[in-house]
């Protein structure tokens, strides 16, 4: 009866797995402060991807982690570029046929500093160029759209940055590729783990200039309906379960599809519980899943999609 009744669902085809892609060859490095979650060579990834697809899983996130890094995070837009072959080699796998590949967009992965825009520093101070980044946040998305990306899906909160990706995107030729838009991201302690897997800590400072303030729900509104008007085409918000509130108003509020993305963080301190034993695994997972689902969410980006894939099997 309680199946008959139930409001809310999960399913795999709604789960979104990260993936991080870094150098070499036949490379599984386990992100310490993530278990279970790996640094992945590409051939490596072209497993994981053919994992996930196995599962039902409904798409991949990918994020690069070069070997090198510079001012400008020039490996963000280069041909060859960690993300790009990984795309490239999923993309002519077994995995691309049921699998959506979605790219992160951002430089903090590229940028020796770690900031995710351009930076421009003034003895103790510093400042993060907006309209310089966007610029190249933009080549940097339609570089991984030519490398095969279906989605592209700018992190970097950057003002401006879908109408810029969405004017390189049509310049390419590539009306056809949708904007995930990250809308409301906020400035989170809880990406503390990821920037562990992706190398991505900034170097000074911190993302408070262009990552949202946790006390602001307006304001999130405001940033979602600015990037609609850009042209977005599907709205992400982040992180998840600290957020249902917002993610729940932003349903209330528009029409388009909406995910959210548990991050690493909330997937850190659901880990640690379960090594010391102080929750249930299997149940804590799909619940907090579940709560991303009723608070709004169309689909989910998170560390659990191929367990859940499992539990829900
Ligand atoms: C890149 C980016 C971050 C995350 C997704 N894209 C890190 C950050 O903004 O510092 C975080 C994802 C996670 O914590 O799982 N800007």
């Amino acid at each position: 009866m309680r199946s008959l009744v139930r409001e809310t669902h999960l399913r795999p085809g709604a789960l979104i797995y990260p993936l991080f892609i870094c150098e070499g060859e036949g490379v599984r490095r386990e992100v310490s402060s993530m278990p279970g979650v790996f640094n992945l060579s590409v051939d490596e990834a072209v497993k994981e991807a053919e994992a996930c697809a196995a599962l039902g899983i409904g798409g991949v996130l990918l994020f690069g982690v070069p070997d090198d890094k510079d001012e400008q995070g020039s490996g963000a837009w280069a041909a060859d570029g960690i993300t790009q072959r990984g795309l490239r080699a999923i993309k002519a796998s077994a995995a691309a046929s049921s699998l959506v590949l979605i790219a992160d967009v951002c430089l903090c992965e590229y940028t020796s500093h770690g900031h995710c825009g351009l930076v421009v520093r003034d003895g103790d101070h510093f400042h993060i160029e907006n309209d310089a980044s966007v610029g190249l946040i933009a080549k940097a998305a339609a570089s991984l759209a030519e490398a095969g990306a279906d989605i592209i899906a700018p992190s970097d909160m950057m003002d401006g940055r879908v109408a810029a990706i969405r004017h390189a995107l049509d310049a390419a030729g590539r009306q056809d590729i949708p904007i995930l838009s990250y809308a409301a991201k906020f400035a989170s302690a809880f990406y503390g783990p990821f920037r562990e897997a992706a190398g991505s800590t900034p170097q000074f400072g911190d993302r408070r200039t262009y990552q949202m303030d946790a006390a602001n729900i307006r304001e999130a509104m405001r940033e979602i309906e600015q990037d609609i008007a850009e042209g977005a085409d599907m709205l992400l918000m982040k992180p998840a379960m600290p957020y249902l509130d917002v993610i729940h108003k932003a349903r209330q509020r528009f029409d388009l599809p909406m995910g959210a993305y548990q991050v690493s963080g909330e997937y850190a301190m659901l880990q640690a519980a379960f090594q010391r034993g102080w929750l249930e695994p299997e149940r804590a997972m799909l619940e907090s899943l579940l709560s991303i689902r009723r608070a709004g969410a169309d689909f989910i980006a998170t560390y659990f999609a191929k367990e859940a894939a499992r539990a829900l099997a």
